[in-house]
């Protein structure tokens, strides 16, 4: 029998930070400071700096995180925002949420990231914004969409949630869009112990906007500007994200090792990566191929005991949340065939050597 090797272990990471968090934990409950506070305020001034933007605001998931972006460009009913059809659904979600239409766009065949010239197409006299998703950790084509954003006199929103530390063209991503929203969901690269996000902006106006809206829409306690929300980031969190941002570098250094590893030494025809431009830095928040025949592969893996992830096995635009919108099979077919083919292999800082090694073998032993 051999060990296993899961998709992701979170277990291995804590045993490395256990005794810092746990100082951390108890400060939170020594001073009571549980819900937004002291904690958060802190992560905040830190992610601020290592994002390069002038705020980062701290929220109760990078759900809430879009929603908030969503609202503060002003998006709203009647309007369209145009998003990758290849995505986990709550990028879809911020403009929904906010009572906007989103679009859903193709991806590229090579960089499955979403792509510039479908943006370009999509667009009509409602689009009002786009969201670009830094997916998996690889950037997007800032420059591409961003430039078709400012033609076209429209807001671009990214979503960072898979891509804290990530850079495009040397400079990390969260400052690129009018607005940048992260998830520091567990599983994340800067996962907290719980549900988390961060809204990153530059512009003054939208951070007092989003700040007021996680808080009720109030900026004097019981005096509320307008319908808010409670989306404030508790205490734990922004205790446990101070305690591993300044680890990240590091962990986003041994995943990128691990990516090399792999992309070196897979072999097999039967499967494709992720392409990357040279202007992208990923950070590997997840390490996805495709395979001719998924199911084989995977049940080829699992007799090894390799245990990958699936990421996404139905692109958004054909969700049955969406159906009213009317999109069909064949609307965006390079994101239909990465849905019916992607497996996510095992990408952790944690992952040793010789697991890596045992996974490039599986994938090249099969046929
Ligand atoms: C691309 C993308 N957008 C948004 C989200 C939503 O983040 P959260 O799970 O923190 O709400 C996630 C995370 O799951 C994601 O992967």
């Amino acid at each position: 029998m051999t060990e296993k090797i899961a998709f992701l272990d979170l277990k291995r990471q804590y045993d490395e930070i256990r005794e810092d968090v746990a100082a951390a934990l108890l400060d939170v409950c020594s001073k009571t400071a549980f819900s937004g506070g002291p904690f958060v305020e802190n992560f905040e001034r830190m992610f601020a700096l290592y994002s390069g933007c002038r705020h980062a605001i701290g929220v109760n998931s990078g759900t809430s995180a879009l929603h908030l972006a969503m609202l503060a460009i002003g998006a709203g009913p009647g309007d369209e925002v145009i998003v990758p059809a290849d995505t986990f659904i709550a990028t879809a979600w911020g403009p929904s949420y906010a009572g906007a239409t989103p679009v859903f766009v193709d991806c590229t065949p090579d960089t499955w990231n979403i792509d510039p010239a479908k943006v370009e197409a999509a667009i009509t006299a409602r689009t009002k914004a786009i969201i670009g998703v830094h997916l998996y950790g690889q950037p997007f084509d800032i420059d591409a969409v961003s430039g078709i954003a400012r033609k076209h006199g429209l807001f671009l929103v990214e979503d960072a949630a898979q891509a804290h530390g990530a850079r495009y063209k040397g400079t990390v991503v969260g400052s690129f869009g009018a607005l940048a929203a992260f998830s520091c969901y567990p599983g994340k690269n800067l996962g907290g112990y719980g549900e988390g996000g961060i809204v990153t902006t530059n512009d003054d106006g939208y951070a007092a906007h989003v700040k007021s809206l996680r808080n009720h829409g109030s900026t004097e306690r019981y005096r509320h500007d307008e319908i808010g929300f409670n989306m404030r980031m508790d205490g734990f969190q922004g205790a446990v994200l101070a305690v591993k941002l300044p680890r990240l570098d590091r962990w986003n250094a041994r995943r990128k090792e691990i990516a090399a590893m792999y992309h070196r030494g897979i072999k097999n025809p039967a499967v494709t990566m992720q392409g990357q431009p040279e202007w992208a830095d990923s950070i590997y928040h997840l390490f996805v191929i495709t395979a001719t025949d998924r199911q084989a592969l995977m049940k080829h893996l699992e007799a090894r005991d390799i245990f990958p992830g699936l990421h996404y096995p139905v692109p958004c635009h054909l969700q049955k949340a969406y159906a009213n919108l009317g999109y069909k099979a064949g609307d965006c077919p390079n994101a239909e065939y990465l849905a019916a083919h992607c497996l996510s292999l095992p990408m952790y800082a944690e992952l040793t050597d010789g697991e890596v090694a045992r996974v490039i073998d599986a994938i090249n032993d099969w046929r």
